[in-house]
């Protein structure tokens, strides 16, 4: 179960702030971050690389959730992000995050896209399909701007949870597949073009990953294909971007690692193949989103209505669901929730945690152990950090949830919760026919 924190009253509290404080001052649905714990996370990586003496960076997968506090956030630790359109680099220009640290994702970039991205000379374009190759050439030469990219490859490795499977071709709509030479085809094209700088391989393998095996799998992959290019082309690139995926614990069910382990296994399958294929060590990059964020989440909601059945688990419902957390009626993701006013007091009754959204399969947690609960209290859901909020939508015309960031015992607005009037700011009235 995730961890979390109680005061002397017995609630909730997030980032030493009282939950149910938090819920009266800003209403629910609310999204809470405890910002001691984004940092954590962040500096718990920092300090793995560090201790394993490599060149390193860690580039914050902002999709896990976009904000431009977060931007702000994620530069003042001196990290780098990754972005995925061209909103996200938009907010990111907003914060006035260094664009040297930005690298930029998507296998369906537009045109428009990839220009703002070389007029604001981004960090890494990740090069992902041959159509993205063509359409930066192009800017390029109009532009007569150079940029630094990066080619991103399917290795024919995906890590799930708990096992990876080497699937040999990679049958995925993201990057350039190795096995059949389009890598290679990719890298030729780019090396031939003066305005693009090849400074890394990238490589991406799944989410919420449990083990290391993936990822020294995935290593092993990227180094021989240097390997095999160095020879071949006289080229090695400096960076090995490794992707995100590092996973968190969300239920008793998850074991993640800490880390330091990932990091470290990573260092040692990079050391030994430096070694075994005589290469340079290179710079290595990371992505984690999910385990930056994830964590230091928290959703809370009010109860409202019940509904008993006979011989089934009541139903309760709360003022949120599948609008600010699509993820257990997408994925069937299972999450963990506490009474705020007692979450360690003993469970009563299995309820089945209900969103207010019309759709049957609006339902945020199957099975809930609860105290008995009333209407009014509040509910927090944990570990909602990582695409809740980013994924969030107006379905049924509900304004979505304000977020909050909180820190040093003190809490503070960083996305306003959506008005009436926003959810109508671009509805445009028709002119309708008169009829005769
Ligand atoms: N790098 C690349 C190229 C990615 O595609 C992703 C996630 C990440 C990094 C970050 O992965 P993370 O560390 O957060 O696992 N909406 C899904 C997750 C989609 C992940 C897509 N790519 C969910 O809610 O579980």
């Amino acid at each position: 179960m995730p961890e979390f924190q109680t005061n002397t009253q017995g609630h909730l509290t997030i980032g030493g702030l009282d939950a149910l404080e938090l819920a009266k001052e800003y209403k629910t649905p609310l999204v809470v971050y405890d910002v001691a714990q984004i940092r954590q996370q962040y500096q718990a990586f920092q300090d793995a690389f560090i201790k394993e003496n490599l060149d390193y960076a860690i580039s914050y997968a902002s999709k896990a959730f976009s904000a431009i506090a977060m931007y702000q956030l994620i530069k003042q630790l001196g990290g780098h992000i990754d972005v995925v359109s061209g909103g996200e680099l938009f907010t990111a220009m907003q914060a006035d995050f260094p664009m040297s640290k930005v690298s930029f994702h998507g296998n369906n970039k537009t045109y428009q896209e990839l220009l703002l991205a070389v007029q604001n000379q981004v960090g890494a374009i990740i090069l992902d399909n041959f159509y993205e190759i063509e359409l930066l050439s192009q800017i390029l030469q109009s532009t007569k701007k150079k940029i630094k990219v990066m080619l991103r490859v399917t290795p024919g490795i995906s890590a799930h949870t708990h096992q990876y499977v080497q699937t040999g071709q990679e049958d995925s709509k993201f990057g350039f597949d190795i096995r059949s030479g389009q890598a290679e085809k990719a890298l030729v094209q780019v090396l031939s073009n003066p305005q693009m700088q090849l400074i890394g391989l990238h490589a991406h393998i799944g989410s919420q990953i449990l083990e290391v095996d993936g990822f020294e799998l995935e290593i092993q992959k990227l180094m021989q294909l240097v390997s095999d290019w160095s020879q071949k082309y006289q080229y090695q690139p400096d960076i090995l971007n490794l992707g995100g995926g590092f996973g968190i614990s969300y239920t008793q069910a998850d074991t993640p690692l800490t880390p330091a382990t990932f990091i470290h296994a990573i260092s040692q399958t990079v050391r030994t193949n430096a070694q075994k294929f005589n290469l340079k060590i290179p710079t290595i990059w990371i992505e984690p989103g999910r385990s930056i964020v994830g964590s230091a989440g928290y959703s809370l909601y009010t109860i409202g209505a019940r509904k008993d059945v006979p011989n089934l688990r009541p139903y309760i419902s709360v003022d949120g669901g599948m609008g600010d957390n699509i993820r257990p009626a997408l994925y069937q993701a299972q999450y963990e929730a506490v009474l705020a006013r007692a979450p360690l007091q003993e469970p009563q009754e299995e309820v089945r945690l209900a969103g207010r959204y019309c759709e049957s399969g609006d339902i945020l947690i199957d099975s809930l152990n609860l105290p008995v609960t009333h209407s009014g209290d509040i509910i927090a859901v944990l570990a909602t950090g990582a695409y809740g909020y980013s994924m969030a939508s107006n379905y049924n015309r509900v304004g979505r949830p304000a977020v909050v960031f909180v820190e040093n015992q003190q809490s503070q607005i960083v996305i306003k919760r959506e008005s009436y009037a926003d959810l109508v700011r671009n509805d445009c009235f028709y002119h309708l026919k008169k009829d005769d």
